[in-house]
């Protein structure tokens, strides 16, 4: 029997690295590994890392230069780079940081125990491929350990939407649905482990089309076909495309109990010039009439979006159509962004903005979304929600958890344990959160 080995793993970006970093320590965990909260005294090291934006990369090469003590303390430490960067520039990353004993790109994950071994003996190994082979397949074993209530689930990966600004298309690959029996044999699994809220991952999420026992399933009908499982008690889903946002999975949200009243989907702009330069085949206009038709099934759902300013030859009148689709649109949630060039996307030849012109932009447009998303929260005050509480909060008999509509609720001198949901009412919004007695 071996000695236990112990591995850190960073995470950088999106909840699908979150997921991708727990089946890459459970995979790593029968080759030996049990997962340490630090990079000191461990034996290997991973960046899962993230690519949508400059920064993200940066970090990751300034993130390495600090990992050359610990190597230098122990020569038998191992570095290894995940995720979407590695993809896009793993060669990159070999030649120019010799730290480096391992790349692998995200469709390669369960080929980690193996060239983890290839390390070991010396080897630098790099794996950058899209093997016809199912990844989630072949990391199907996942130790019985408890999980906390809430999970991520990964049912579909890739995009074939090519936004012209984004780098996804060409770093996750080509769009791939799980199948039905797999999604539902890992959820059951998870339920089991104490998971009673899962997020149904992918980057095109309501794209999906997994075979299923009685033919092709709709990301709506594997929703409902998760909500037979007793013991799994909310759902939701990240990230979707308005253009695949189909009536049944609008009905869904009216129908599925389940289905938490929570819904992320990203305009990027309001400017119908910009969106068609954006290639993303739909209007400012069928984007709000959408909105429309899901708040009447789901009166009370909260709409989430994300938003790219700056994006280039954005005008000021382009902008303003952005403000005036937010103003209509009334956000619980948003992220927005400076854009930011990605080499090898068809944006990246175009004329860019002002720095600082798309700077002010951002501000003025996350001044706005601020304003709507407090609003939203402030009117949860008086109003009963399910609480999922998640942890124990700083204050004794204080608990944490997140309402249907995903805010973050904390009860004081309650006698409420993890996993347990809860009806509450909200007596209070603070910056952050909701604050709320139990019923
Ligand atoms: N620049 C800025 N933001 C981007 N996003 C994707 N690519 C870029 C880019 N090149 C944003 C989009 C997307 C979110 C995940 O990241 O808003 O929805
Ligand atoms: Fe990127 Fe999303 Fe557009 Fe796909 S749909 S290219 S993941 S922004």
């Amino acid at each position: 029997m071996t000695a236990t080995k112990k591995l850190y793993i960073k995470t950088y970006g999106c909840q699908m690295n979150v997921y991708d970093s727990e089946r890459m320590s459970e995979a790593l965990g029968g080759a030996g590994y049990e997962t340490t909260d630090s990079p000191d005294g461990a034996d290997m090291i991973l960046l899962n890392t993230c690519h949508i934006r400059e920064k993200a990369a940066e970090k990751v090469y300034s993130e390495l230069g600090r990992f050359k003590r610990l190597k230098a303390e122990n020569p038998e430490l191992k570095i290894g780079v995940a995720g979407c960067v590695a993809q896009a520039e793993g060669e990159e990353i070999m030649r120019r940081q010799p730290l480096v004993d391992l790349v692998v790109g995200p469709q390669s994950y369960h080929r980690l125990p193996e060239m983890e071994a290839r390390t070991r003996g010396g080897e630098r190994a790099i794996d950058t491929d899209f093997p016809e082979e199912d990844k989630f397949e072949k990391l199907r074993s996942r130790p019985k350990a408890r999980r906390g209530p809430a999970a991520f689930l990964t049912v579909q990966e890739g995009c074939d939407k090519f936004c012209a600004f984004c780098v996804v298309p060409y770093t996750r690959g080509a769009e791939m649905s799980r199948p039905v029996d797999r999604v539902m044999s890992e959820a059951r699994d998870l339920v089991e482990r104490g998971v009673r809220e899962v997020t149904l991952l992918g980057q095109n999420v309501n794209a999906y089309h997994g075979q299923g026992p009685t033919g092709e399933y709709s990301l709506a009908r594997l929703i409902r076909t998760l909500s037979d499982i007793d013991g799994l008690e909310r759902i939701r889903f990240t990230t979707s495309h308005p253009n695949d946002m189909t009536d049944d999975l609008i009905a869904a949200h009216g129908e599925c109990e389940k289905l938490m009243p929570y819904l992320h989907l990203p305009v990027q702009s309001g400017s119908d010039r910009i969106l068609k330069r954006m290639n993303r085949s739909h209007t400012a206009e069928s984007y709000l009439r959408l909105i429309e038709r899901i708040r009447a099934a789901r009166p009370d759902i909260l709409i989430s979006g994300d938003f790219i300013v700056g994006f280039p030859e954005e005008t000021d009148a382009d902008f303003q159509a952005t403000m005036d689709l937010i103003e209509a649109v009334h956000y619980g949630q948003a992220f927005s962004f400076k854009y930011s060039t990605r080499p090898g996307t068809p944006a990246a030849e175009r004329a860019q903005v002002d720095p600082d012109v798309a700077t002010d932009r951002l501000h003025r447009l996350q001044a706005l979304i601020s304003r709507q998303q407090r609003a939203v929260q402030d009117s949860m005050v008086g109003r009963e929600v399910s609480v999922l509480f998640e942890k124990p909060g700083r204050l004794p008999g204080q608990m944490v958890g997140k309402s249907d509509h995903l805010h973050a609720v904390h009860v004081a001198d309650s006698n409420a344990s993890v996993g347990e949901i809860s009806r509450v009412r909200i007596e209070d919004s603070g910056p952050n959160s909701l604050a709320g007695v139990i019923l």
